[in-house]
């Protein structure tokens, strides 16, 4: 195998990052295409990855890495859309349905979301898993598909295609099997150059920080929001970066149809305040880095005036909009220990609870359940009776109830008094 061209090796790439050095854009532009044309070994490239976590990358380094895996496929070129494109990324959380309701909203606005999608993986669920609970819905579209759909309707939510920065593909396949995922700089380029090559004009991270989330604590969550910010505005892509609480999960529903079901509720005007919240606030950048501000997006939203799009974005996509969403088979209530203020309901302890009872996946070839999922019968705050159902646990594996059970055991707290709870808008990171 040639692992070797001109005066580069991979033994040297990683033997630079190893001692602590910084790599050169000539190393680092032939790592990232040998590495994708099978020139590179994926134990070298592993070695890298892990010297990368270890000691980091900076700015430079940063922005070059993610302009290489940029330049490994296709650039999309959507500009002929007639409408400003924008998109979103979600760093992930538990119940994180927010997709669901922004894209139509921000399309019916006047904007263009062409939202390209992975599937999820552990405990925070994947949107594409969640739209495919919808009868016919599919995730796979054409160029030429996402581009009319993106004129006709505004708004796409659809798998990624492969020829989209295949670097990160691999890679990421590597760094999940590796314990390299939660590198910042390897993370914040994975995101930044797949929705830089998906040719969106402006991007809104949320960025996640909590238990149910990747970045655990605020100081993590504000470097990678910073990193990513910084990317985008060393490739010339407009980006702003929020910073939000994931310590509880996102609205009452988590699971796949479950969050289906809120996300409709929310179009039409109802729906948890929370998920309402996040969606405008999301909604409101989203739509100032189009240059539209003339329109209210929470005034959208609760007209209802956003749910004819979500219907034709569903409906362009094979889904029938108006039919029945899955129901498990089995659902089992977990009841209320003690009367008191439900203080603490832990985002993670929920996330894998869910997971547990088939709505996430452990592995990529794993299939998720439709209906599988946990339901919030009581939100934090609220004051609860002993013996009163505090969740739903859905599934049509009874098998798994068990488990989930045990996911739960110290993530539900009542106390005798209200605890104070954070804003779920933690902080806003512009250029
Ligand atoms: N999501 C991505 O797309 N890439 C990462 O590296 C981590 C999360």
């Amino acid at each position: 195998m040639p692992s070797a061209v001109h005066n580069i090796s991979a033994v040297e790439v990683i033997t630079a990052k190893r001692d602590g050095g910084r790599l050169s854009d000539e190393q680092i532009d032939w790592v990232v295409s040998a590495y994708t044309h099978g020139d590179v070994a994926d134990e070298q490239m592993a070695s890298l990855a892990m010297a990368i976590l270890l000691n980091g990358m900076d700015a430079e380094e940063i922005a070059r890495w993610t302009q290489a895996m940029i330049d490994s496929g296709d650039v999309l070129s959507l500009g002929a859309v007639g409408r400003p494109l924008v998109d979103k990324h979600s760093t992930g959380g538990v119940g994180d349905k927010i997709t669901l309701p922004l894209a139509p909203l921000v399309a019916a606005c006047g904007a263009a979301v062409p939202q390209l999608s992975g599937r999820g993986l552990g405990h925070t669920g994947g949107t594409l898993d969640k739209l495919e609970s919808i009868p016919g819905w599919r995730a796979s579209l054409s160029l030429d598909e996402i581009a009319a759909q993106l004129s006709d309707v505004g708004a796409v939510v659809c798998a990624t295609t492969p020829t989209l920065a295949p670097a990160d593909r691999k890679l990421y396949a590597l760094r999940d099997v590796t314990g390299t995922v939660e590198s910042i700089p390897l993370i914040a380029s994975s995101i930044m150059s797949k929705k830089i090559a998906e040719g969106t004009g402006g991007l809104v991270l949320d960025v996640k920080v909590g238990s149910g989330a990747f970045m655990k604590t605020r100081e993590r969550a504000r470097e990678l929001a910073e990193t990513m910010v910084r990317i985008g505005s060393a490739h010339g892509l407009p980006t702003t970066a929020l910073l939000t609480d994931m310590s509880v999960p996102l609205g009452r529903a988590v699971g796949n149809a479950l969050e289906v079901a809120e996300s409709v509720e929310v179009l039409r005007g109802g729906g948890p305040a929370d998920v309402v919240e996040l969606t405008v606030v999301l909604a409101r950048e989203m739509l100032a880095l189009a240059g539209i501000t003339d329109l209210d997006p929470a005034e959208v939203l609760s007209s209802g005036a956003a749910y004819p799009v979500w219907e034709r974005m569903i409906a362009a996509q094979g889904g029938d909009p108006s039919a029945p969403l899955p129901r498990a088979t089995h659902v089992e209530p977990v009841l209320a220990e003690r009367s008191g203020v439900l203080t603490g309901c832990d985002a993670i302890a929920v996330g894998v609870a869910a997971w547990r009872l088939g709505a996430g996946r452990a592995r990529k070839e794993d299939t998720v359940q439709a209906a599988a999922g946990v339901l919030l019968l009581a939100r934090p705050g609220d004051e609860v009776e002993a013996g009163q159902p505090l969740l739903e646990l859905h599934t049509d594996t009874p098998d798994a109830m068990p488990g989930a059970r045990a996911a739960l055991a110290d993530g539900l707290v009542i106390s005798d008094e209200p605890a104070a709870r954070g804003p779920l808008l933690v902080d806003t990171i512009r250029p």
